[in-house]
């Protein structure tokens, strides 16, 4: 359910291809540890007990509306609850990163993975409904979200974060069939966990491929586009904008469009204007600025981003966001000069 507050919120209209004053914003790991606010509640519970624990990932989740004054908020979660609910042993390790246990390595182990998962993610709608309730006075829409399959199968074989994707590759090359076993699996979970959100009230879903630049453009095309345009292709999408999201979308972007996503959202290596000319037309692009760029000065800030809105001006489905996420030693207060600079261009 949409309401007409929402439908005609800068980030929907923007997400479909409508004409808005100036670009929404929002920037990806929003909710995170580069907030104070955020050490407060983090202190206090695990990252898997925040996310499971629908008031707490509501707060969370609100931190960034408070406080940054973003157009657009995102589910407080992470893209491997997904691979938890499958049947992996989950931990999220200070400093470390995320570590699955039992990696996924064999055809036992693929084999092992459930599919029918939904009532283990079940406290994700149930997050989704209270960030609907405290979200509804600000009429800020709810991006809930996924990783794409590639990425999620990385961190399943591999078991936690890689440098190199070695092992992933590995079977990609030396065991395709077993590579595609695994994640046409994990697209059957996706689906009905991005639908699932869907039905519990988000307003917009992205795909997170954030390790798809790992791949060489065969392989892309082999083992992670025909994924993410299944996805696409059966998400209950009415009224509901799909942003496809990939780190190397500013190679890979002519196999992204193919599915039709409402939205694709590129990392900062393409030029974004040259891009959104040859996209077809009614989608709409998100990014494209440099994170790192919030370690710099507020001028250098404040320069990029008129540059950026400079280049994009006059094209229609255009939402500003940071090409990756937010690094958690970045300073607040440069992303909220950030912030601030987009909801004041003209
Ligand atoms: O603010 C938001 O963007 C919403 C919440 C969100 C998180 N993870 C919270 C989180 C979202 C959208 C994600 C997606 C996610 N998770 C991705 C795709 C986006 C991207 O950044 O590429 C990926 C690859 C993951 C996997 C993941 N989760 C990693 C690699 C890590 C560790 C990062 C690190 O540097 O330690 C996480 C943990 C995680 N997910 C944290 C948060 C706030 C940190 C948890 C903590 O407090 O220790």
């Amino acid at each position: 359910m949409i309401t007409e507050g929402i439908k005609n919120s800068l980030f929907i209209k923007a997400a479909f291809s409508q004409e808005t004053e100036r670009p929404p914003v929002w920037m990806m790991r929003q909710a995170g540890r580069f907030m104070k606010e955020y050490w407060e509640i983090k202190n206090k519970y695990s990252f898997l007990e925040m996310c499971k624990t629908p008031e707490i990932a509501a707060d969370v989740t609100m931190l960034p509306v408070d406080l940054l004054g973003i157009d657009a908020a995102i589910l407080f979660s992470d893209i491997l609850v997904t691979g938890e609910a499958m049947g992996g042993d989950l931990d999220f390790i200070q400093g470390t990163g995320p570590k699955f246990s039992n990696p996924v390595r064999s055809k036992a182990d693929v084999d092992k993975l459930q599919t029918e998962v939904l009532d283990k993610l079940q406290y994700v709608g149930d997050a989704i409904k209270v960030i609907r309730q405290r979200l509804e006075p600000h009429n800020i829409p709810l991006i809930g979200f996924a990783g794409a399959p590639f990425t999620v199968m990385s961190y399943l074989v591999e078991g936690g974060s890689s440098r190199d994707f070695k092992r992933t590759k590995l079977m990609l090359f030396n065991e395709p069939e077993l590579a595609h076993q695994l994640l046409a699996k994990i697209t059957k979970v996706t689906i009905d966990y991005m639908n699932m959100q869907i039905d519990a009230g988000v307003n917009a879903v992205q795909i997170f491929d954030s390790w798809a630049s790992a791949l060489s453009w065969d392989d892309y095309k082999e083992f992670s586009h025909p994924y993410v345009s299944e996805i696409i292709s059966k998400l209950n999408r009415k009224d509901i904008p799909v942003i496809s999201f990939g780190k190397g979308s500013s190679v890979f972007w002519p196999l992204m469009a193919a599915p039709k996503p409402d939205v694709i959202s590129f990392d900062w290596n393409g030029n974004l204007p040259d891009i959104k000319k040859q996209l077809p037309q009614g989608i709409a692009v998100q990014g494209n600025l440099d994170p790192q760029i919030l370690y710099a000065d507020k001028k250098v800030i404040k320069e990029r981003i008129l540059r950026l809105n400079e280049k994009m001006r006059g094209e229609k489905g255009f939402i500003i966001n940071l090409g990756h996420g937010i690094m958690p030693d970045m300073p607040f207060d440069n992303v909220k000069y950030a912030v601030e600079t987009i909801k004041n261009l003209a």
